[in-house]
């Protein structure tokens, strides 16, 4: 969840690795440091709060040099703190790390470092390594590192510099992301494509228990017992202005903007002559015909993406899916066998529970496809097959295209299970596909024109509760709606299918409370236009998601926001548009940081 960068060539460590840093700033952002090797020595220095603080403190650095590592912490051993904040040191100040993933031995570590003489200056697990390289350092900081990783119980991406090894890092990774670049003006090391990109498109990915030492001339890799390895290269094909805001006032918005590129993208080239397809999807058609069960496996929102997957493979393949959260699944006793198709859905590709619980599921028997947004992450290489969601890098820490990417993918993925199967015929899924298709200029509409968003939303800034009501495809989305309010307005909201609200939900309901109805066009319409009369008669304030031609429902709720008229079982990729816009305006409105939400990071790689 933290960020790790590093740089050693020829320019200014400094500004690199703030620039590193500022671009890693989504993965945590409760404090910053960095330390810089120069003239046999190391300066760190650290900072609490936000990249910006700590670019404000190393700003007039005399004489910086070269080669450094810098980190952005999301905390979880340690409140944020600057003495908590990495890089870590050992004793004697020679050596300095950055530190992604949970060192879980670390108190008995501790204790036995502290037992030889060690003083500590942090309640962080990271410390216990930096004691460790310095105890078992004789001059070679790839042997220290090695030994001192062989104590190690729990996952870690580490960047390690030594002030006796002018110009060299030592990385290594363990269920944590590590990627190289060398490029013109030296090698760099980052937790994230996003700060390497600009070096080289051609990318090291360094394998578990790998290591690299990095030098201003070059890049070499390392196997566990430290023979020289060929490293695995990955072509990188991202717009390089993913990291700048592009004339938006902030990234969220700007994502929001380019979802419609994302449903082109993600379609391009999957329909043929001879139906639906997916390369990546390498099962035969015999063992896709074999499939009698599919789990989606997800947290957050990407869990939300699955509860709409299971509407259309249930509905197209008529193969029974159940959705579940990964946190949950890993720990229970789920029915799997080999015919069972589990679908892990990640958009970072990195989510720790996603990934415990694709690896149970593949102990088990099932086929795993993964859909990730990013390329040779770990969800990526340890599933059977990717579908890719080809949403360009994702900033903002709430998911917003990469969301609509996934509904997208997993759309592809129930017309494919359906045409296997022989429930849709060909020319059944071109109708569809095209359908599917046009939602692309239909979303370009809704972006046109927010005037209706922003007026519901002005009406709801000031509350302290809101509830999102749905039916069918429609209470799915209404679960997205009411996390993206709350995760970056922290307006408490909850979803819930409409016909539920009798049986609970609707004893909250007074004057002015607001409730969001998804009420576009579907067989269920006349459903929710009963619910919605409900929350009315007890005082609600309406906003409705309406399909364009209903005049009926604006008689009835207070605000509606209008989406052009797709299949209901496309709406989901329509409708869901205007509520992340709606969640922005209230959140702008309360002052709120949109991007960078208090308390959350945007890979969870730690349970
Ligand atoms: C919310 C959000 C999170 C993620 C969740 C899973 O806006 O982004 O709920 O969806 O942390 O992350 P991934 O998809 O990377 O596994």
């Amino acid at each position: 969840m933290c960020g790790i960068v590093g740089y050693t060539g020829c320019k200014s460590a400094k500004d690199i690795l703030i620039e590193g840093l500022r671009r890693l700033e989504y993965r945590g952002y409760d404090s910053a440091g960095i330390a810089l090797q120069n003239e046999g020595a190391l300066t760190c220095v650290r900072r609490v709060g936000k990249v910006a603080g700590l670019a404000q403190a190393v700003e007039h650095l005399d004489n910086p040099g070269t080669c450094g590592i810098g980190h952005t912490r999301w905390a979880t051993h340690g409140v944020p703190s600057e003495r908590n904040a990495h890089p870590h040191c050992s004793c004697d100040g020679n050596i300095a790390l950055v530190h992604n993933g949970i060192i879980e031995n670390y108190a008995e570590l501790r204790e036995e470092l502290i037992g030889r003489g060690h003083v500590f200056k942090s309640e962080t697990d990271t410390e216990v390594i930096a004691h460790l390289v310095e105890e078992a350092y004789k001059g070679d900081l790839l042997a220290a590192v090695r030994t001192a990783c062989a104590r190690l119980v729990g996952t870690y991406g580490l960047a390690v510099v030594c002030a006796q090894e002018p110009g060299h890092i030592v990385v290594t990774r363990r269920d944590s992301p590590i990627v190289l670049a060398h490029g013109d003006e030296g090698s760099f090391v980052a937790s994230d494509i996003i700060a390497v990109i600009e070096a080289s498109r051609d990318v090291i990915v360094l394998g578990d228990e790998q290591y690299a030492v990095m030098t201003p001339e070059g890049i070499d890799c390392f196997d566990a017992e430290g023979a020289p390895i060929d490293p695995e290269i990955m072509h990188v094909d991202w717009d390089v202005d993913v990291a700048e805001k592009g004339g938006y006032p902030d990234f969220m918005l700007k994502e929001i903007h380019e979802q419609p590129r994302v449903v082109r993208n993600t379609l391009a080239g999957r329909m043929t002559d001879k139906g639906l397809h997916i390369d990546e999807f390498n099962l035969s058609l015999e063992e896709l015909n074999l499939i009698d069960r599919v789990y989606v496996i997800a947290c957050g929102t990407s869990y939300h993406a699955g509860l709409i997957a299971k509407q259309l493979i249930e509905g197209w393949a008529r193969i029974p899916t159940e959705v579940e959260v990964a946190s949950e699944f890993r720990y229970r006793n789920p029915i799997i066998t080999p015919s069972t198709l589990v679908v892990a859905v990640s958009q970072s590709g990195e989510t720790a529970d996603t990934l415990a619980a694709i690896r149970d599921a593949r102990i088990k028997g099932a086929r795993v496809f993964g859909i990730t947004n990013v390329v040779g992450s770990p969800v990526a290489r340890e599933s059977d097959g990717v579908i890719y969601t080809k949403a360009n890098k994702e900033i903002a820490v709430a998911s917003t295209k990469s969301f609509l990417g996934q509904v997208v993918s997993l759309t592809l993925l129930a017309m494919l299970l359906a045409q296997s199967k022989g429930k849709l015929t060909v020319g059944q899924i071109r109708i569809l596909f095209r359908e599917l298709a046009d939602t692309a200029e239909q979303i370009e509409r809704i972006l046109q024109d927010t005037t209706s968003i922003d007026q519901a939303a002005m009406a709801c800034k000031d509350a302290t509760s809101a509830l999102f009501i749905g039916r069918g495809v429609g209470s799915a989305i209404c679960y997205e709606g009411a996390l993206k309010l709350k995760e970056i307005s922290y307006l408490h909201a909850e979803a819930y299918p409409a016909g539920e609200m009798k049986h609970g939900p609707i004893a909250l309901l007074q004057k002015g409370f607001p409730v969001i109805a998804v009420a576009t066009q579907s067989p269920v319409y006349d459903k929710v236009i009963s619910n919605i009369q409900e929350s009315k008669t007890r005082g609600a304030m309406v906003i409705a998601i309406a399909t364009e031609g209903d005049e009926e429902i604006a008689h009835i709720a207070d605000y509606v926001i209008y989406i052009p008229k797709v299949r209901d079982c496309f709406s989901p990729i329509t409708a869901t548009v205007p509520l992340q816009l709606f969640a922005r305006s209230i959140a702008i409105a309360r002052g709120c940081n949109v991007d960078q939400p208090r308390n959350l990071a945007k890979s969870v790689t730690v349970e």
